[in-house]
């Protein structure tokens, strides 16, 4: 049986593509059985609808609080009986509420070579700090935005005269053949 993944995101999900991609592989460990975002307009939900995979919008205007939201999604994710839970572009800052069920088998893609440049704007950031290097981490999340263990990073050269888009999207395309590939060894483990 394959372990069973969530995906959470708030936008254009092409992490959470190459996710439901690489699950649907026969060989693969895992498989992607629900995506839930915060975002009622994130196009990765219609995208993961067409596929026949669960969705679900949770809209966390709709909550007065963080907690309340969190408690919201943390009900939908235990319905799903999942194995692990991939955070892939979610931005939202998560409560306890949310993280302590799932602590150990909760993951998150991060556009920069964690403990650096935590938060957004990873790629400017970089390049105004004169940095040779970017690339993206996969973590365990915890409480700290951005804190959880570093499992695996991938190194992406910054090349002369850069820019933060340009940057991004090279990123991305590491960002693309990194977290199958953490997601399946994480799963092996579990
Ligand atoms: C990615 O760069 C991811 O690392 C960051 O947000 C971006 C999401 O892109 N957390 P996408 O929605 O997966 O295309």
């Amino acid at each position: 049986m394959k372990k069973r993944v969530g995906v959470l995101i708030s936008g254009t999900g092409s992490n959470m593509k190459a996710l439901v991609s690489a699950g649907r592989e026969a060989a693969s460990l895992f498989e992607v059985v629900c995506v839930a975002s915060n975002k009622v307009d994130a196009g990765g939900i219609a995208w993961a609808r067409e596929q026949g995979i669960a969705t679900q919008v949770i809209n966390h205007k709709d909550f007065a609080t963080r907690e309340a939201f969190d408690t919201a999604l943390n009900v939908y994710l235990q319905s799903q009986r999942l194995d692990l839970i991939a955070c892939a572009g979610f931005m939202r800052i998560m409560t306890p509420v949310l993280i302590t069920p799932w602590a150990g088998r909760m993951l998150n893609i991060h556009p920069s070579l964690l403990p650096k440049y935590k938060g957004l704007h990873t790629h400017q950031r970089a390049i105004d700090a004169g940095d040779k290097e970017a690339g993206c981490s996969v973590h365990f999340v915890t409480a700290e935005l951005d804190g959880g263990a570093v499992i695996a990073q991938v190194r992406v050269p910054i090349l002369a005269g850069e820019t933060a888009e340009t940057l991004a999207a090279r990123v991305l395309v590491e960002e693309h053949k990194l977290y199958p590939e953490v997601l399946s060894d994480v799963t092996s483990l579990i």
